[in-house]
C-alpha cells in the first residue's frame, strides 16, 4: 500500500501557488522562532514557475529567506559554475538572484572537483546536509528514466550522493539546452536516493502529458530501482502535485 498521494491542479501555475504558500508558510513560522529551514532544491523547466512565485513573495510579499540554508539535487560533472548550463547558473538566474538566501547558505555539488576528489567531495556534501540538520523540505522533478536528482535506473534505494553516468534518455532531453547531444556532459553528481529520502517532507512536481505515464509508473508500479522516483511511495510525507495532463494516466 502506498503512502504517497497526489493532488491535480488545473495549471503548474496552481500548483506553484499553493506549494510556493506552503513553503512560506515553513520559513514564515521557523523565522518566528528565530530558526533555519534546509531547502532541498531543484533544476529543469518544471520548478520554474515555483521559482517564480518564490520570487514573487520575497518581492510583493516581504517573504525573506534570510534564515534558509539550500541543498540542490545535483549538477554536471565538467561544467564550470559560470557555464550557461550549469546549475549554479541555472539556480542563482531562476531563484537566486531574486531572493535574500545569504550566498554562504546556498550549497551545490561543484562540477570542477577533479575526479580522485569526488568521492570525498560528495561525503562532504553528505556532512553539510547534517550539520544543517537535514532537509526539511525536499524538492523533486522526475525524468522520463523515473530518475529523481539524477539517481538513473538501477539506484539503490540506500544510495547517497555520488558520481553517476547519465541515462541515453536523459542526455536526449538534455540535448536541446546545449545545442547538441554531443555537448551533454555523460556524468553528474547527485543526491542518492537514501539522501532525498531522509528528507521530512517531499513534493515532486510533473506537468504535461509526456510525464503521465512514468507518473502512473512511480505511484501504481513496483516500489524498485528501475523507476527512483518509486521509492517515494514507501515516503511517509511525500506527495506527487500534478497538472491533469501529468495525472491523465491515474485518474
Ligand atoms: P524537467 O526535468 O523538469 O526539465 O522535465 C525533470 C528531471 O529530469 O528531473
Amino acid at each position: 500500500m502506498s503512502l504517497c498521494n497526489f493532488r491535480v491542479f488545473d495549471s503548474p501555475e496552481a500548483a506553484a501557488r499553493v506549494l510556493a504558500s506552503e513553503v512560506g508558510e515553513l520559513i514564515r513560522s521557523r523565522a518566528g522562532e528565530g530558526r533555519q529551514v534546509v531547502l532541498g532544491l531543484a533544476t529543469g523547466n518544471t520548478p520554474l514557475p515555483f521559482y517564480r512565485e518564490l520570487a514573487r513573495l520575497h518581492r510583493e510579499e516581504g517573504l525573506s529567506f534570510s534564515n534558509v540554508t539550500t541543498f540542490n539535487l545535483d549538477e554536471y560533472l565538467g561544467l564550470p559554475r559560470e557555464h550557461a548550463e550549469s546549475y549554479w547558473t541555472f539556480m542563482h538566474r531562476n531563484l537566486l538572484d531574486h531572493i535574500d538566501v545569504p550566498a554562504g547558505n546556498v550549497n551545490l555539488p561543484s562540477g570542477t572537483v577533479p575526479e580522485a576528489d569526488i568521492p570525498a567531495h560528495c561525503a562532504d556534501y553528505e556532512a553539510r546536509i547534517r550539520e544543517a540538520g537535514g532537509l526539511d523540505f525536499q524538492l523533486l522533478g522526475i525524468g522520463r528514466t523515473g530518475h529523481i536528482g539524477f539517481n538513473e535506473p538501477g539506484s539503490p534505494k540506500d544510495s547517497r550522493t555520488r558520481r553517476i553516468h547519465l541515462d541515453e534518455i536523459t542526455r536526449q532531453d538534455a540535448a536541446p539546452a546545449f545545442g547538441g547531444i554531443g555537448n551533454v556532459p555523460t556524468h553528474a553528481v547527485t543526491m542518492g536516493c537514501g539522501t532525498i529520502l531522509e528528507a521530512r517532507r517531499i513534493v515532486l512536481l510533473a506537468w504535461g502529458s509526456k510525464k503521465a505515464s512514468i507518473v502512473r509508473e512511480a505511484l501504481r508500479g513496483p516500489v524498485n530501482d528501475q523507476v527512483s522516483a518509486s521509492f517515494l511511495q514507501e515516503h511517509p510525507n511525500a506527495v506527487f502535485y500534478l497538472d491533469r495532463e501529468a495525472a491523465a494516466e491515474l485518474i
